[in-house]
């Protein structure tokens, strides 16, 4: 297959995405987090397609995308504190795991036939493009299985080139990693992945502790332990590159060694800065030639607590595939 690479603010742009998405096809999308690979939700066959595009190892369940919340009902049954979550937090970095809604139209395959749904309502041209097609879009992150998640359109291509049909260029995601997933369960909160949003500010929206999932590493059923990985071996916490290492710093403090061999996160140490670097950085050290990385400590509060999370995925030991 051919990929087409179309400007998001292109005049034939929407008219492109649209037929590719009643078509069945696979549309490469910016959101405010990281590119998405969207097909139709509803479409078992386009849902089908995503998952041989991204090579999973297995089904694993996938966001529906909505662009309001008549659209969101439609899909799951939204409790008082789930709506007081979307009140805060919509549209924006932030995905509820929710009941699935008596007949929702999201395809079982893109639930992966669990009784509950995944619903986020991104920002930005995803949900112009959402509200016009009509129907929730499934959209893992535009990558390759296992690989790091894409940023921009050229990032999309890295790995996704001729496996989508159709790659539209917002430039780069302002957030940089992906949505913060939170269980609903009546008034319980369960973290299933740190993201965009933090908890600081869950907390002080809704006034609501939220328990960490699964009492070991945070549990989203895709959540693979190696994820995210660069070809090259990642040590983490280190305070300074040891000999042959390229270095990922943060932080204002000097750093010793080869300039062409560090980049750092973000030299004022703004935790906001450094998320939305963070996958662009893996992906400039991801070359065959780069055979050890080691990263700074980044302190683990805000969204520190995403880009450890990523890092700790990054680094973990890889399993087949
Ligand atoms: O920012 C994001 O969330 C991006 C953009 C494209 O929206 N999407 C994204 O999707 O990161 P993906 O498929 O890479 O990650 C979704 C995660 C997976 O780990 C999956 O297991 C989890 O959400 N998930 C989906 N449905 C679930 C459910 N019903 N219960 C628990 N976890 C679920
Ligand atoms: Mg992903």
């Amino acid at each position: 297959m051919q990929t087409r690479v179309l400007a998001c603010d292109a005049p034939e742009t929407l008219e492109a995405v649209l037929e590719t998405l009643e078509a069945g096809g696979l549309v490469a999308l910016p959101t405010e987090t990281v590119y998405g690979l969207a097909g139709n939700a509803t479409d078992g066959r386009a849902v089908a397609r995503i998952f041989e595009a991204k090579g999973r190892p297995a089904f694993n369940p996938l966001i529906a995308h909505v662009s309001d919340r008549a659209m969101a009902t439609s899909v799951a049954r939204l409790s008082p504190l789930a709506l007081a979550l979307t009140d805060a937090f919509w549209p924006g970095p932030l995905t509820l795991v929710l009941p699935a809604a008596p007949g929702s139209p999201v395809h079982p395959l893109a639930t992966a036939g669990l009784g509950t749904v995944a619903v986020r309502m991104p920002k930005g041209p995803a949900r112009a493009i959402i509200a016009a097609f009509g129907r929730p879009l499934a959209a893992p992150s535009a990558n390759r299985s296992g690989r790091v998640s894409p940023t921009s359109a050229a990032h999309v291509l890295r790995t996704l080139d001729g496996r989508v049909d159709l790659v539209v260029d917002g430039g780069a995601c302002p957030v940089g990693v992906e949505s913060t997933i939170l269980k609903v369960e009546e008034d319980r909160l369960t973290l299933l992945r740190a993201g965009g949003v933090t908890l600081e500010d869950i907390r002080a929206a809704v006034g609501h502790d939220v328990a960490h999932g699964g009492g070991g590493p945070i549990e989203a059923p895709g959540q693979l332990a190696s994820h995210y990985a660069p070809a090259g071996r990642v040590r983490l916490a280190a305070d300074e590159a040891l000999a042959g290492e390229f270095f990922i710093a943060f932080g204002p403090g000097p750093v010793r060694g080869d300039p062409a061999c560090v980049e750092n996160l973000s030299p004022s140490g703004d935790l906001a800065e450094a998320a939305a670097r963070l996958f662009e950085i893996l992906t400039s050290f991801d070359r065959p030639e780069i055979e050890r990385i080691a990263v700074a400590p980044i302190p683990d509060v805000g969204l520190g607590l995403a880009i450890n999370d990523r890092l700790g995925r990054a680094a973990a030991p890889r399993g087949p595939g």
